[in-house]
């Protein structure tokens, strides 16, 4: 990322990672990501808010160089991961004066997770502020986005907030600010989907927070910058929202070809029903894309046949992700088949102890289906249709 101005005096210092795939060895990144920093030039004092993931560490002193920044007084760490704050150390050894100002917990986290002496910090708490000279930092506490010690930094002077990860978007790009408001909402909705959404009640919270602020940028730690906040605003707080929608999603596997067979009768069924449908085969899929799926939809079906007597390890995987994003789905059902017998059902059904969903009788047969196993998948079919409509959601 080259340097960019944000406004005058703040700019835009951190790395583009154009080639990462995944994240955290689990979450796929299609379109890359950015691990955004952000220098504010005081008429007093400098400040840094946060830093890049090691491996982007020289793009960041780069840009410092570039900028002929002679002198940092203080690094913001509004978040301890290392993707942000990994490159703190380099920062501190090539500014000896600066001191690290973040929270109590992530503090704690810093020393543990990158080592940084004690002294080299200055702790604040919700609504403290730090002096620059001519422009004011304030700090405000937001827990679990995504992790326990998250806080925002807010430029009140200048109405911009420097929000973590919270509101961003894994998305590599040129462009300083949102130019495409369709394609960002994509990203921003895949990085909710996979990292924020079991914190949907603490996200509604910072959300009526930070509504309190007036605010015309939001810089997040990564993807592009906004410009235009409403557009996030509003995307977030529909995601969070308790909404859900007409929508069923159906993760599946198949390895003799019988629960493919249940699934596409169920799969149309649904649709001559006017449901909308969301068919993820889990040998093949992305699971950032059932996980964007996950955010708006009333219900999901797991489809699996039977091996070594429980569900296959594609379903077992899915259902823990499920279970561990919480989705704000209502209801939840099963499908598939067994060769002799075993306990399919009721290993996945335990497996989602997370979701307040009403699990509805499932459709697990011997063998290929029969006339009679068409039938019940159209009673459940029947039966989604009318929680559906009971909810008002059809
Ligand atoms: Fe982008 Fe939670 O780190």
């Amino acid at each position: 990322m080259a340097v960019s101005e944000i406004k005058s005096g703040i700019y835009s210092v951190g790395a583009i990672d154009w080639d990462r795939r995944l994240f955290d060895e689990l979450i796929p990144l299609p379109d890359g990501t950015s691990y955004n920093a952000y220098l504010i030039k005081g008429s007093d004092k400098t400040a840094l808010i946060d830093t890049v993931d090691p491996t982007k560490e020289h793009r960041l002193i780069a840009n410092l160089q570039k900028l002929g920044v002679e002198k940092i007084d203080y690094v913001v760490s509004n978040h301890a991961e290392q993707d942000h704050s990994g490159s703190i150390p380099s920062v501190l050894k090539l500014y000896p004066q600066a001191k690290v100002v973040t929270n109590p917990k992530c503090k704690s986290m810093l020393m543990d997770l990158l080592l940084i002496p004690e002294h080299r910090f200055l702790t604040v708490t919700e609504g403290d502020s730090l002096l620059l000279g001519d422009r004011t930092l304030e700090f405000i506490l937001a827990p679990w986005v995504h992790w326990p010690e998250t806080m925002f930094t807010y430029l009140k002077d200048d109405k911009v907030l420097f929000s973590c990860d919270f509101l961003g978007s894994h998305l590599a790009t040129s462009e300083l600010f949102v130019s495409n408001e369709a394609v960002v909402y994509e990203s921003a909705k895949r990085y909710y989907a996979e990292i924020m959404m079991p914190f949907r009640t603490s996200i509604k919270k910072h959300l009526a927070r930070i509504s309190t602020l007036e605010i015309e940028i939001i810089a997040p730690s990564h993807g592009p910058v906004y410009h235009k906040p409403q557009f996030i605003l509003d995307a977030y707080r529909e995601w969070a929202s308790d909404d859900v929608k007409n929508e069923v999603i159906v993760p599946y596997v198949s390895m003799h070809g019988s629960t493919s067979r249940m699934i596409d009768y169920f799969v149309d069924a649904l649709i001559d029903r006017g449901i909308i449908v969301k068919q993820f085969n889990l040998t093949k899929t992305d699971l950032g894309e059932l996980a964007m799926a996950l955010v708006d939809a009333a219900t999901i079906v797991i489809g699996s046949p039977t091996v070594l007597v429980g569900p296959h390890p594609s379903a077992v995987y899915a259902a823990y992700l499920v279970n561990a994003l919480r989705p704000k789905l209502r209801f939840a059902s099963i499908i598939g088949s067994y060769g002799w017998g075993g306990k399919m059902k009721e290993q996945i059904t335990g497996m989602l102890t997370n979701l307040k969903v009403e699990i509805l009788e499932p459709v697990v047969i011997k063998g290929h289906p029969r006339e009679e196993d068409f039938k019940s998948l159209g009673r459940l079919a029947d039966e989604i249709l009318k929680k559906h409509q009971e909810h008002k959601l059809v």
